[in-house]
């Protein structure tokens, strides 16, 4: 069953091989909203997404659903905020093996000191064999928000981990979906701008674009299947039109 806690909704989903989609609905904002975490499963499991402190134990739940907690090997997310990195300690403590797993510049400034065990800090385009997947870390300052902002990219199946990339509005969601999320996502944007706007925007949705993702997975709202470049790129010229 895909649900795994009925008083909160949680579920979990297969979203592309091996990849465990974790839902939990919440009402922060008016008509909804949703947090995803990934789950890779794999020699050296890999989640991406922590999710808030207050949700360790949705999280720790869902997980135990489909593999032991304690055998995860890396706790990955974009940047520093609670919906990402919010019960890392908690899933530490919980996997004696786990590592913090972000980007170069996130280790330095924030989680060398917040983490209860150092970070293995990637640099860009530096890669982490997890068994039979391989993620890519590609570094994406200010995109949409943190100076250490920043995804992972499975190279084996080309899934995107693109965090709060495409941000969809509303508490249920299909798991995976081929319909529009850029709509929605830019609705949502339009009353709640979380973008940075920072001068290099336009060339980082063109090095994630560049990476031809089969599978968007979100942080918020569905994942999304079909040709991500093109999304990818509809959304740069949505969020950071080319100068004319
Ligand atoms: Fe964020
Ligand atoms: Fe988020």
């Amino acid at each position: 069953m895909p649900v795994t806690n009925s008083q909160s909704g949680t579920r979990v989903d297969e979203v592309a091989e091996g990849i465990y989609r974790i839902h939990t609905p919440v009402a922060a904002i008016p008509g909804g909203f949703s947090f995803n975490q990934y789950l890779l499963v794999d020699e050296d499991p890999l989640l991406f997404h922590a999710g808030p402190r207050s949700m360790f134990p949705l999280v720790r739940e869902a997980i135990a659903s489909v593999m032991p907690v304690e055998k995860l090997r890396y706790v990955a997310f974009s940047h520093v905020e609670a919906d990402e990195c919010g019960s890392l300690n908690e899933l530490l403590a919980a996997a004696p093996q786990a590592e913090p797993l972000c980007g170069s510049v996130a280790a330095m400034v924030s989680v060398n000191d917040l983490a209860d065990r150092p970070a293995r800090a990637l640099a860009d385009g530096e890669t982490v064999s997890l068994g039979g997947m391989r993620v890519r870390w590609l570094d994406a300052p200010h995109l949409p928000h943190g100076w250490e902002c920043g995804y992972l990219f499975e190279e084996t199946g080309g899934t995107l981990f693109c965090g709060d990339l495409f941000t969809q509005p509303g508490a249920e969601h299909a798991p995976l979906t081929t319909g529009d999320i850029l709509g929605p996502s830019e609705a949502m944007r339009g009353v709640m701008d979380y973008y940075a706007h920072g001068s290099a925007a336009r060339p980082l949705f063109q090095k994630l674009a560049a990476t031809r993702p089969k599978t968007l997975a979100c942080m918020h709202g569905s994942a999304w299947s079909g040709d991500g470049e093109r999304l990818i790129r509809e959304l740069a010229d949505a969020v950071a039109p080319a100068a004319s």
